[in-house]
């Protein structure tokens, strides 16, 4: 099978395409690295690399009108929150637009291809204090970002019954694990968190800015059950036109993730409390009934997935 991943050198990306190439598949990855890195992904004659954007219309065109993929993961975004809020009208046309764009192309050039899965997310559900949120919970995003992943979705799932297009939809909770990036402010709290604790364990005198009181929760899910998601919601036929919860059905707060690393390091990270963040949600955390009906059951606590990215590093 050939599998584009768009956003594909990223960390969710890159870990689904070595996955994908290990099984011996075919993949091509389009991503502009602007948070991803080539050296995610494993050398292997199977892969081929593209440096752009999504955003470009030729260069999609050109791809998509080569007819030859079976599969399409839509992950490339603009993945922080926060950064939406920042800059809503670069962070739409990466989030949103893209989207749109690559039903259009496909309908026009690969209207009967085996499946698009978009890479839509928790943040869509907002802070309605109801949980665990279900699929069916309410809707109310919060954020530049958690507008355009819903419409985004929703422009996807529609496509089914509008055009016939095998599309279906996963809404990540927290996902952490290995090639997650910690270079920008924005980045994902466990990947920060994991440079933070090391550079304390090597010695080197780092801080931790902490946006609120540590008592937010969040349903952290290590990215091999991501993946094992991912690949039940794009081989099954029941999931076409359909939306799935990715997390593990439990909720952590910061303070319990920082005292856990520490434990696992042997370190005591230096914290510094500030304000939350606008847009921020307070809790969150997924029912994974739907899923489960796929066969879905995550292998990894927060303990074991953070002991497991530990030992990866
Ligand atoms: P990531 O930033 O590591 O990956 C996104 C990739 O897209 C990066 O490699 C980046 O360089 C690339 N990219 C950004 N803009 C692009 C553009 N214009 N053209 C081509 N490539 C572009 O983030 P991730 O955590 O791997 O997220 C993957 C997807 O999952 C995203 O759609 C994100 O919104 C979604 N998601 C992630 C989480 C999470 O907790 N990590 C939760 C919910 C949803
Ligand atoms: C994350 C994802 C987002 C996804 C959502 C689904 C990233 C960058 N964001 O957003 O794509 O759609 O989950 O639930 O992957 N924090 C700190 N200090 C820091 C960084 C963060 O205290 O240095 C706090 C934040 O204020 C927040 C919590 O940690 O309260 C989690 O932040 P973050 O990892 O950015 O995740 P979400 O905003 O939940």
């Amino acid at each position: 099978m050939h599998y584009l991943v768009t956003g594909g050198a990223g960390f969710i990306g890159s870990n689904l395409s070595n996955k994908l190439l290990k099984k011996g598949h075919e993949v091509t990855v389009i991503d502009d690295l602007s948070m991803g890195k080539k050296e995610n992904l494993v050398a292997s004659a199977n892969l081929t690399f593209i440096e752009g954007s999504v955003t470009d219309q030729s260069l999609m065109k050109g791809l998509i009108s080569s007819n030859k993929f079976d599969y399409i993961f839509h992950l490339a975004a603009v993945a922080s929150v926060a950064d939406s809020v920042e800059r809503p009208v670069e962070t739409h046309e990466v989030n949103y637009s893209s989207a749109l764009n690559l039903l259009e192309l496909v309908r026009v050039y690969q209207p009967t291809i085996n499946r698009i899965v978009f890479a839509s997310s928790a943040a869509v559900y907002g802070d309605d204090p109801v949980l665990p949120k279900t699929e069916n919970s309410i809707i109310n995003p919060l954020t530049p970002y958690a507008v355009d992943k819903y419409a985004a979705e929703r422009t996807l799932l529609n496509a089914e019954k509008l055009f016939g297009i095998k599309t279906s939809a996963t809404r990540f909770f927290n996902v952490y694990g290995p090639n997650q990036n910690p270079s920008s402010p924005y980045s994902g709290v466990i990947s920060i968190l994991l440079d933070r604790v090391i550079k304390t364990k090597n010695g080197e005198k780092v801080m931790f800015t902490l946006f609120g009181d540590g008592e937010q929760t969040r349903d952290f899910v290590f990215v091999e059950d991501v993946l094992d998601a991912l690949l039940l919601v794009a081989e099954s036929e029941e999931t076409i036109g359909e939306v799935y919860n990715v997390g593990t059905a439990i909720n952590t707060n910061l303070n319990t993730v920082i005292s856990t690393l520490n434990e696992i390091l042997n370190v005591k990270l230096d914290v510094i409390y500030q304000e939350a963040r606008k847009g921020d949600i307070k809790d969150s955390y997924a029912s994974i009934d739907k899923l489960k009906q796929l066969g879905y059951e995550p292998k990894f606590n927060i303990k074991q997935g953070l002991e497991k990215l530990v030992a990866h590093e």
